[in-house]
């Protein structure tokens, strides 16, 4: 049984990449080339650990893994962090809507017939390219803005403004996410947390579900009660 019931959620804020589209193999595919230019041993678990986390938090990352975090000089950082982005960028400029991941686009529909309100709470800066690319734009009225944070995921700020903007009590929303960082901000806002991923990394989810062609609210309910 979750902290509330299914019966009082009236809205979901949903992260973006590895949740509605693939866009986390992109990410981790560019990461990945930075590191190996930068001789930076590329694992797993840094891999899990830089989903969910904004652009220069994931450079610094890679640059403490590699014990090089004081190699660089903040524009130099900046540049590289541009460069990893370039390659992002050109990733997703691919992208169509049959990049959308299963069950996804019905999900939303059966979001909107039953009246559930939705927003998108994605670190990503690129996050509205990626929606209009993927034809979801109209899903999502309300955006919230990565640049307006002050801190990123794992804090709940993104989830708790998701919520805001939506109008609504964070115990009224689910958060939906695939990162280890995403559910614990979900949960740290005080909104029921749905993982859609793998269950160790996914461990602190109040539901989780091994892929989207899963999530449906039909599921999301049993999974609560
Ligand atoms: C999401 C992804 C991260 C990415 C971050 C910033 O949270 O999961 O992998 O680093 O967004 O994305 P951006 O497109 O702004 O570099
Ligand atoms: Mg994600």
């Amino acid at each position: 049984m979750t902290k509330v019931s299914f019966e009082q959620i009236k809205g979901f804020v949903f992260d973006l990449d590895g949740v509605i589209t693939d866009t986390s193999l992109y990410h981790t595919k560019a990461w990945h080339q930075l590191a190996d230019k930068l001789d930076v041993t590329w694992s797993k678990e840094l891999e899990d650990g830089l989903k969910g986390i904004s652009r220069m938090d994931s450079l610094e990352m890679i640059l403490k893994a590699g014990h090089k975090e004081n190699d660089y000089t903040y524009d130099e950082k900046v540049a590289l962090a541009t460069e990893k982005n370039t390659n992002y960028v050109n990733e997703i400029s691919k992208m169509t809507p049959e990049n959308i991941l299963p069950g996804i686009k019905a999900f939303l529909d059966d979001l909107r017939a039953n009246g559930y309100q939705i927003a998108l709470a994605s670190a990503s800066k690129n996050g509205p390219t990626v929606l209009k690319n993927l034809e979801l734009t109209d899903y999502f009225p309300k955006i919230v803005d990565p640049a307006s944070l002050s801190k990123g995921k794992p804090d709940p700020e993104i989830y708790t403004k998701g919520a805001e903007l939506l109008g609504l009590a964070p115990e009224t929303c689910i958060g939906v996410e695939d990162a280890a960082a995403g559910i614990e901000a979900i949960n740290a806002a005080n909104e029921v947390s749905v993982g859609i991923g793998d269950a160790t990394l996914l461990k602190d989810a109040d539901v989780r579900f091994d892929n989207t062609a899963e999530m449906t609210l039909a599921n999301i309910k049993k999974a609560m009660a």
